[in-house]
């Protein structure tokens, strides 16, 4: 059968809202792949997977990511539902891990809880190259333990993830932005710096000087980054706690031949983290280079009610690692093992018939009831969808209770009783 003809007027076309696309079948192979590595080597260092709610109430990010943070003030996507409880799409992930860490009382009895997640996240912004309103993050957090072994066995992890994926070009920027102890000196060394030159600042500016001026060295305003490269660094006023933390962590770095840069104008997104916080960055990426960010964040439980867990993780944007993955690596989803392809309407029967025996068998069997088509079509259809094998059946075939085999790789062709076709293939589906 063919398809209806089209309707003569034609409605106005939808498309997918702006910032978000669609993942289309061929494209599929790179996701899937970055997804299978990224288990495999997170699952080797002891990372379990947690799948949290899309949405969350609003008052999570708030809290979570600091309510004077571009994130919060300008980036979420918050509505009221029927009910008028204020509920947000996640922006980002680390506030629902340790959300769902307090709530599920996951503490008790582990030392060392590992968690992964793979899912989409939402900001409202300006859509460009790598910057989309709904993308990906792939991302881990560690709770319970604050020792620079855990930042430095995470880092050592993200940076053996990227060289599976042959990405060793990926560049480590690291910093250590203080706890709660030395930020308030720096945080005032850095007023004493900036109110003189308030002036010249830009308004955004002047509401980050307000509310967290470490969030200035974040300015995109050329004028504003040539005040902000001669400020105080919080390098100088780190206490001796976080001094030796940072150290320590450089020297497991330096331990590991990870190859690094520390600097000390390095300040996130995020009002969560303490201590180390890092990036990885791609030159191939253009403006937005930052393929994914992380770092400690000991507040944070206890900010959102629980206890004093400490914390350390990171997320990369999927978007932007598929789109770095090295060419030549085509990468192609697997696909059926076997397409059969039914001559004439006599065949359709036949075919039905085989696969449902086939699949009873464990095989994978893609049938397309398009039985007008030719061979040579439904060949390249096979082609194509990169089936291993086609089974045929053709007048003769059906007449004579066979069927013809064709293995796609390299084109070797034999005919057989149909009767035989799961002892033929003999083995498992995938093999
Ligand atoms: P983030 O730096 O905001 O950190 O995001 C991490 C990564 O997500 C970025 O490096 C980037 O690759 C990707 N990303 C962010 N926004 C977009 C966007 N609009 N379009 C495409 N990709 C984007 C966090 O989200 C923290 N939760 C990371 C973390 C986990 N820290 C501790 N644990």
């Amino acid at each position: 059968m063919r398809f209806a003809a089209a309707p003569r007027r034609m409605e106005a076309m939808i498309e997918a809202p702006k910032g978000t696309r669609d993942i289309l079948p061929d494209e599929i192979g790179r996701w899937q792949l970055v997804e299978a590595r990224a288990r495999e080597t997170f699952e080797g260092y002891g990372f379990r997977e947690i799948r949290t709610p899309i949405f969350e109430n609003t008052e999570l990010f708030a809290r979570g990511i600091g309510a004077s943070t571009d994130i919060v003030t300008k980036e979420m996507y918050t509505f009221p539902d029927r009910k008028g409880r204020s509920l947000t799409l996640r922006p980002e992930n680390t506030a629902p891990v340790a959300r769902a860490f307090i709530e599920h009382q996951m503490s008790r009895g582990t030392g060392v809880q590992r968690l992964y997640y793979i899912g989409p996240m939402f900001r409202y912004e300006r859509p460009q190259k790598g910057r989309m309103r709904q993308f990906h993050q792939i991302g881990v957090e560690v709770f319970g333990s604050e020792h620079p072994a855990v930042d430095a066995e995470t880092l050592e992890m993200v940076m053996t993830y990227l060289a599976s994926l042959g990405l060793t070009e990926a560049e480590l920027t690291l910093n250590s932005v203080g706890d709660a102890t030395c930020r308030p000196a720096y945080r005032a060394a850095l007023l004493a710096y900036l109110e003189p030159r308030r002036d010249t600042l830009c308004v955004d500016c002047h509401r980050r000087m307000q509310e967290n001026p470490l969030r200035c060295f974040d300015c995109k305003v050329e004028a504003d980054r040539v005040t902000m490269a001669q400020a105080p660094l919080i390098t100088e006023f780190l206490c001796a706690d976080c001094r030796q933390h940072f150290a320590r962590v450089l020297a497991a770095l330096e331990a590991y031949g990870i190859r690094h840069r520390v600097d000390a104008r390095l300040v996130r997104g995020l009002d969560y983290y303490r201590r180390t916080s890092f990036e990885v960055a791609l030159s191939g990426l253009g403006a937005q280079n930052a393929l994914l960010g992380g770092g400690r964040y000991d507040g944070l439980i206890r900010e959102l009610g629980g206890s004093d867990v400490p914390g350390f993780g990171f997320a990369v944007g999927q978007e932007r690692l598929v789109m770095s993955l090295p060419d030549g690596g085509e990468v192609r989803a697997p696909g059926p093992e076997n397409f059969v392809a039914a001559l004439g309407e006599e065949a359709v029967g036949a075919a039905l018939r085989l696969a449902r025996v086939l699949r009873r068998a464990g095989r994978g069997v893609v049938f397309e009831p398009l039985p007008d088509r030719s061979l040579k079509s439904q060949l390249r259809r096979a082609h194509d969808l990169n089936a291993r094998r086609v089974l045929i059946l053709g007048e003769t075939e059906v007449r004579q209770g066979t069927v013809t085999i064709k293995t796609m790789a390299d084109g070797a062709q034999e005919t057989i009783p149909q009767t035989q076709v799961v002892m033929h293939l003999g083995g498992s589906g995938r093999a």
